[in-house]
């Protein structure tokens, strides 16, 4: 893929296959990546990425593990049913991180990353260790339960954004995004927009799925 605007990432967070492959068919083709969401995956386990590769055959395919320990196996795993990138959570250790790196490239190649989700508690000296051993993409992330609770976007959470730019990662951001919010951004380089509820629960997703990539070459188009 080349880089020009931020890319658009549905995250599919459902609680059943089917409402996920269904999800999945109404706007895999107006977004840039596709990810096998926690929820789902916890559900349903690494069968909901070998659909998505096998209904999108070229697309970047995530699977959002947030995987916390036995990296290589967990990495393998989703990597044979086609995943390209996966999610590691910040508090993994560094060899849980290596391991998972190891493992999806074996797989993948060049197309195998690991993503560094951002949650809670972790330090710019981490961020630099991951650089470190090779991992470039951080997803900053506002948690669900957190927006719940009243949380919302603010400045520190665009400044982290900037910080870890500048760092020299792509940092994709998400957590309750919707084409509204995307404005809060203007001005960052950011990777990607990750949008569940955004697009999957609009009304018409596809519709959502398109003003989100407008919206996106407005402001950085
Ligand atoms: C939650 C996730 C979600 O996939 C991500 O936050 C996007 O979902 P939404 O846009 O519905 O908040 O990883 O942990
Ligand atoms: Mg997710």
């Amino acid at each position: 893929m080349t880089k020009n605007l931020p890319y658009l990432q549905v995250a599919l967070d459902h609680s059943t296959l089917p409402e996920a492959i269904k999800a999945a068919s109404l706007v895999g083709h107006d977004v840039d990546i596709i990810e096998a969401g926690t929820v789902c995956l916890l559900q349903v386990g690494s069968e909901l990425v070998e659909i998505l590769r096998k209904l999108y055959p070229n697309k970047i395919i995530v699977a959002d593990t947030k995987c916390a320990d036995a990296g290589g196996t967990v990495a393998h795993n989703n990597a044979i049913r086609g995943a390209d990138w996966m999610t590691c959570i910040c508090s993994a250790t560094i060899p849980t991180m290596q391991a998972a790196l190891k493992s999806i490239k074996n797989i993948r190649e060049d197309r195998g990353e690991i993503q560094v989700e951002l949650y809670g508690d972790w330090t710019y000296e981490q961020a630099q260790q991951w650089l470190d051993i090779g991992i470039s993409q951080a997803i900053y992330h506002q948690s669900r339960d957190a927006l719940l609770a009243g949380e919302s976007w603010g400045t520190k959470d665009l400044e982290r954004v900037k910080k870890l730019v500048e760092m020299g990662f792509r940092v994709s951001v998400t957590g309750g995004l919707n084409v509204e919010t995307l404005k809060l951004f203007e001005g960052i380089d950011v990777f990607a927009f990750i949008a569940g509820r955004g697009i999957t629960e609009a009304e018409n997703p596809r519709q959502s799925a398109i003003e989100f990539k407008q919206e996106i070459k407005r402001i950085w188009g």
